[in-house]
């Protein structure tokens, strides 16, 4: 932040990579070919691409100079050595099990803390780091407090675990049945919403007095710590660098995406206190993911990662980013577009069940939005709701998740004035139907039509 309270990219841009907005005709024969699945879409069909901010982020100067610092030797490389200090440094964790992005990450940890038929309580995971839970013969519960599920209403801390809720879990299941608690921050699947340090603190807590360890799903850690520092009583002198250490200094462990906020394409880890579990961990990743000084990723990969880590918790960069994300979501809002308040970290996201009422909910809202929007603007973005949460979804919210330092605010205009053109006609915008679909994984996989 400046001197004027205002708050600008702290980064000039070296390199830029051609976009380009096809015509409105176009448009309409592209996402007709795509069956109407933005999952389809050739990205280079895409104006300004919301689909994730997970691996999506442009890297530093220094990112692409430590590529070439890479050490590729199979075992006791030094940028081994390099990532797992940064590890060290950062989040304060002595022990990392590297892995090529977070799914495995999860997959290695809970196979092995879990046994069939356990219970595991999250304030709410990722939908595939649920299916991980269920893979290994496990269910989970979501503990997160109510007012989660209300987007519309107003809270600081809206990933905060009900500690009633997961009391009564505990009691009801056993601790037996229960080998872990896992929190993620920034909650993605409840619209990017953070939890508290109090929290954490809160849930240490509890899950100590039964036994139990805790777990961070830390893919946006950074994102949670700066939510913190600008929110939380007490944080305001702290740096987003000395949050991000504290956040961990609470748990066993975590498992990282580290395709979010480390500012990597591709790359995730497990960092855990202690030796013992790592030492379980790692025939796994022998096994599965390659030597335990590398795990799915090479040399230089580990080098941008270390670097990475240490960009993430810079001030001045996350205020940015953050900002850009919220810059988008107020402007939507003044429009009057309903969405999940206040604002996420890593994305926007828009209540299509209150914005476009006239379409029943069995005729997918979020994903007739998704198409409208990429006619109107060439914005992609992606449907949260029925299709892809199944019947019992409550929500049906468009996500526009935005890349780290890859748009400027201009692109974020361009999705406004998609949205304003959208506003003007709302009422042509059509219902969607399933021509066809796997079981499982639908909306990645279905061909759909307009109705
Ligand atoms: N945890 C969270 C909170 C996530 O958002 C994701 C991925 C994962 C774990 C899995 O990590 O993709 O590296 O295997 N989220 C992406 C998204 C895909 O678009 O939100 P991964």
């Amino acid at each position: 932040m400046n001197n004027e309270g205002f708050i600008a990219e702290p980064y000039r841009i070296k390199s830029v990579e051609p976009i380009k907005l096809i015509p409105r005709e176009e448009r309409e024969k592209k996402i007709k070919e795509a069956h109407y699945n933005i999952f389809n879409l050739k990205a280079e069909d895409v104006y300004i691409d919301l689909l994730t901010d997970s691996g999506t982020s442009a890297m530093s100067s220094k990112q692409w100079g430590a590529l070439m610092m890479g050490d590729e030797s199979y075992a006791g490389a030094r940028s081994w050595f390099n990532f797992t200090k940064a590890v060290q440094d950062i989040m304060g964790f002595e022990y990392v099990v590297p892995t090529h992005q977070g799914r495995p990450a999860e997959s290695f940890l809970f196979r092995t803390l879990m046994k069939k038929g356990d219970i595991i309580p999250f304030n709410m995971p990722f939908d595939s780091t649920g299916a991980q839970v269920l893979d290994k013969g496990g269910t989970f519960v979501e503990c997160v407090k109510d007012i989660a599920y209300q987007p519309l209403e107003e809270a600081p801390f809206k990933g905060d675990i009900d500690l009633e809720k997961l009391e009564k879990v505990i009691k009801k299941e056993g601790k037996e049945r229960i080998p872990f608690v896992m929190m993620t921050i920034t909650n993605n699947t409840g619209g990017g919403q953070p939890v508290s340090m109090k929290n954490i603190r809160e849930v240490r807590k509890l899950t100590q007095k039964y036994g139990i360890s805790l777990y961070i799903d830390a893919a946006r850690c950074a994102e949670n710590a700066y939510f913190i520092q600008q929110r939380e009583p007490g944080y305001k002198e702290k740096t987003v660098a000395e949050i991000v250490k504290e956040q961990f200094s609470y748990v066993d462990g975590c498992t990282m995406s580290a395709k979010k906020d480390p500012l990597v394409n591709m790359g995730g880890f497990i960092g855990l206190h202690q030796k013992d579990l790592y030492l379980k961990i790692l025939p796994h990743i022998i096994l599965n993911e390659g030597f335990v000084t590398y795990g799915g990723m090479s040399g230089r990969d580990l080098e941008a990662l270390a670097q990475g880590l240490r960009e993430m918790v810079e001030d001045a960069y996350i205020a940015s980013r953050v900002h850009q994300v919220q810059y988008l979501g107020d402007r939507l809002y003044e429009l009057g577009i309903p969405m999940v308040r206040p604002v996420g970290g890593h994305a926007v996201f828009v209540d299509a069940k209150g914005f476009l009422p006239h379409i029943p909910l069995d005729q997918y809202p979020s994903e007739s939005l998704a198409v409208a929007i990429y006619i109107e603007a060439g914005v992609r973005g992606i449907g949260l709701g029925k299709l892809a949460f199944g019947e019992e979804s409550q929500m049906e919210l468009l996500r526009l998740a935005i890349p780290r330092r890859v748009y400027t605010d201009r692109h974020m205009d361009v999705v406004v004035e998609g949205f304003k053109k959208i506003i003007k006609q709302k009422d042509k915008v059509r219902g969607i139907k399933i021509v066809s679909a796997p079981e499982v994984l639908k909306h990645f996989l279905c061909q759909l039509d307009l109705i």
